[in-house]
């Protein structure tokens, strides 16, 4: 038996996947953990034991001792690879045996890198060659990482892992970045360059009726990195982003902010098929003391928490979403 468990950002990244997974990844016996999409654009911060781990390349399974793969739908710096593993070592994470990469994965190289450095400006990536490294993949000049020597030791074959392997398999899908970044769905050119939904997940050879739940992540009110204008006029936003510490975890860059967009939520839950929804941060309204969201391109604004919950709790359920699928979170809570 094969089964799928999807994790899908429905924002702009940062809403907490890796939180979410590092639930799941606890609660649920799943054999493996997969990383579908992304190279080390993406930052996850992830609290185990007391300690604070930013992972951008393994997947959070690692942390409970799951196989943990980064799938053939991602690209990978080496370097960032191997510091990630040391970091891992270093925090009291046994890593050895558990790391996986499908050997068709492609690479991110420094000439990947050093143009991104010098050209991803006008987008505002990240830097990281993600952009580069999968314009080579499909440009047919790539480099996978079965053909780096030093990662020889990693490399999986996903079809035997999948198919040929025996025993059950229950996967978690951890993606990246988030659907409002996503490279056809997203608001191009201001994208990144990978598949960040749930059939982005599938592209790891994973067959479409494997798929069990998807989890939607979204913050309670929106954030966005990049060079696009994102944060509208009014000093709420900017107390939003203080309190809510909203500073990326790849490049420290302070993230724009605005309400909780509910058009864009809805077509996000609809085109990945989201079964369960988390709402993370919801702490920082609260402290802010404000709660709003844009509906029909208006703002509309709330006087209590509870209000503003019950307003998007029956949203969900127009679209089949019931409240026990429905999750708000903490900023230092574990759902
Ligand atoms: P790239 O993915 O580095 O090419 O960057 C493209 C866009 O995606 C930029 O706006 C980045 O700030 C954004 N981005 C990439 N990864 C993440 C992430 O993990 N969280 C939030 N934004 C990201
Ligand atoms: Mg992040």
């Amino acid at each position: 038996m094969l089964t799928l468990d999807v994790i899908v950002d429905l924002q702009y990244g940062d809403c907490g996947k890796g939180k979410v997974a590092h639930y799941l990844a606890n609660k649920h016996s799943y054999t493996h953990v997969l990383r579908y999409n992304g190279g080390c654009n993406a930052g996850h911060t992830i609290f185990h034991k007391g300690k604070k781990f930013i992972t951008h390349h393994i997947p959070a399974g690692v942390f409970f001792g799951i196989k943990s793969i980064i799938g053939s739908g991602c690209v990978l710096d080496p370097d960032q690879f191997f510091r990630e593993i040391a970091m891992l070592e270093k925090g009291g994470v046994r890593t050895k045996g558990k790391i996986f990469i499908a050997k068709n994965t492609h690479v991110i190289t420094d000439a990947h890198k050093n143009e991104d450095k010098q050209k991803g400006g006008k987008i505002g990536t990240t830097g990281r060659g993600n952009g580069p490294a999968y314009r080579d993949k499909y440009g047919r000049t790539g480099l996978r990482a079965e053909h780096v020597k030093a990662l020889k030791p990693y490399l999986i074959d996903l079809y035997d892992e999948w198919f040929e392997v025996k025993g059950n398999k229950h996967v978690l899908a951890e993606g990246a970045q988030g659907f409002g970044l996503d490279i056809d769905w997203g608001d191009y050119p201001f994208v990144t360059s990978s598949h960040c939904t749930t059939a982005g997940a599938l592209l790891n050879g994973l067959p479409a009726h494997a798929v069990r739940s998807v989890w939607g992540v979204a913050k309670i009110y929106e954030t966005y990195v990049g060079s696009k204008k994102f944060q509208p006029v009014g000093a709420v936003f900017d107390t939003i982003g203080d309190i809510g510490e909203e500073f990326g975890a790849t490049t420290g860059r302070r993230r724009q902010t605005n309400w909780m967009n509910m058009a864009s939520l809805e077509r996000a839950i609809r085109m990945n098929g989201v079964t369960h929804i988390v709402f993370s941060k919801t702490d920082v309204l609260r402290d802010v003391g404000a709660w709003a969201v844009i509906d029909d391109k208006k703002v509309v604004e709330f006087k209590s928490e509870k209000t503003m919950q019950d307003f998007v709790l029956k949203r969900l359920r127009s679209l089949g979403i019931s409240r026990n699928k429905v999750y708000f979170s903490d900023s230092k809570e574990t759902i």
